[in-house]
């Protein structure tokens, strides 16, 4: 099972500070990578993903950025790309949502799940796969959605960004293969986060959710770790451009 090992590995993980990413940290970590946290809000220290990091013996950097400054994500992007050490694995899964039918659902909030969702990710992936392809190698997983697939319900910035990740994976799967980087992501269910917190407060559209899961559960932001890791491994060296559901099979129903 050695493929897997991530020992030696220096992982970004965007968005760590709860919910997915901060389980997909967690993962990395106990695989044997080294983790620098983002968030909006990461705490400079003390923070719930900084424990479970040096829980698991690694150790942990924490990275304050706020995803809707494209300087901010530039920034962001340069200060990793000039480090010593470099990053081996970015995984891009800061993500936000606004919810509102079509007819009301503003510029701001067009623009704003845009730049996080989207164009931040390709940004920060832009400066850090630079130095990957230089080098030869690296793994980058980005956070995709059932709605890469299909429209959602009244979220369609939010459903276009994420077709917007999926298409990107495989962009730049197609550039940076060759390259020796594996692009790919991760297509996440309906998991129990803050993110589906008003889905899940909402009787009628709880059950009609769960009805169609075919595990007949919610997601919790554990059962992502695996493709995590996977992608993030040795054993993923001929994986490019898929976008992985872990969905409890939702879209298989
Ligand atoms: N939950 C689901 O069912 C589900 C399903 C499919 C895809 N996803 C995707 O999974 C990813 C993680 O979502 P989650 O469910 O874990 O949601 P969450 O609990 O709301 O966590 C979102 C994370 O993204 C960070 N973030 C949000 N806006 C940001 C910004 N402007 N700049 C920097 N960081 C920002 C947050 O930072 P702070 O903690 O500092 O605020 C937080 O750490 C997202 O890309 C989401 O679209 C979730």
């Amino acid at each position: 099972m050695n493929a897997f090992d991530l020992t030696g590995r220096l992982a970004v993980v965007t968005g760590a500070r709860r919910g997915i990413g901060r389980a997909m940290a967690r993962a990395l970590a106990e695989a044997g990578a080294d983790v620098i946290g983002v968030s909006a809000s990461l705490e400079e220290s003390g923070s719930e993903v900084e424990k479970d990091v040096t829980a698991a013996g690694r150790a942990f950097e924490a990275i304050r950025a706020d995803f809707a400054d494209p300087d901010a994500v530039r920034a962001l992007g340069a200060e990793l790309a000039a480090r010593d050490r470099p990053v081996d694995i970015l995984v891009n899964n800061a993500g936000t949502i606004r919810r509102a039918p079509a007819v009301e659902h503003s510029d701001a909030d067009w623009e704003s799940v845009l730049q996080v969702n989207l164009s931040a990710q390709f940004a920060l992936t832009r400066a850090v796969g630079a130095g990957m392809v230089a080098r030869g190698h690296g793994k980058i997983v980005f956070t995709a959605s059932l709605l890469s697939f299909q429209g959602g319900i009244t979220v369609p910035g939010y459903t276009a960004a994420k077709h917007g990740v999926a298409g990107l994976t495989k962009a730049l799967a197609n550039e940076w293969a060759p390259h020796g980087v594996n692009v790919n992501a991760i297509a996440p269910g309906y998991i129990a986060t803050d993110n589906t917190r008003a889905l899940r407060d909402d009787p009628a559209r709880s059950k009609a959710i769960l009805d169609r899961i075919p595990a007949a559960r919610w997601g919790n932001a554990d059962d992502l770790a695996g493709a995590t890791v996977f992608l993030a491994s040795s054993a993923a060296d001929y994986v490019h451009g898929a976008v992985i559901p872990v969905d409890g099979g939702w879209l298989g129903r």
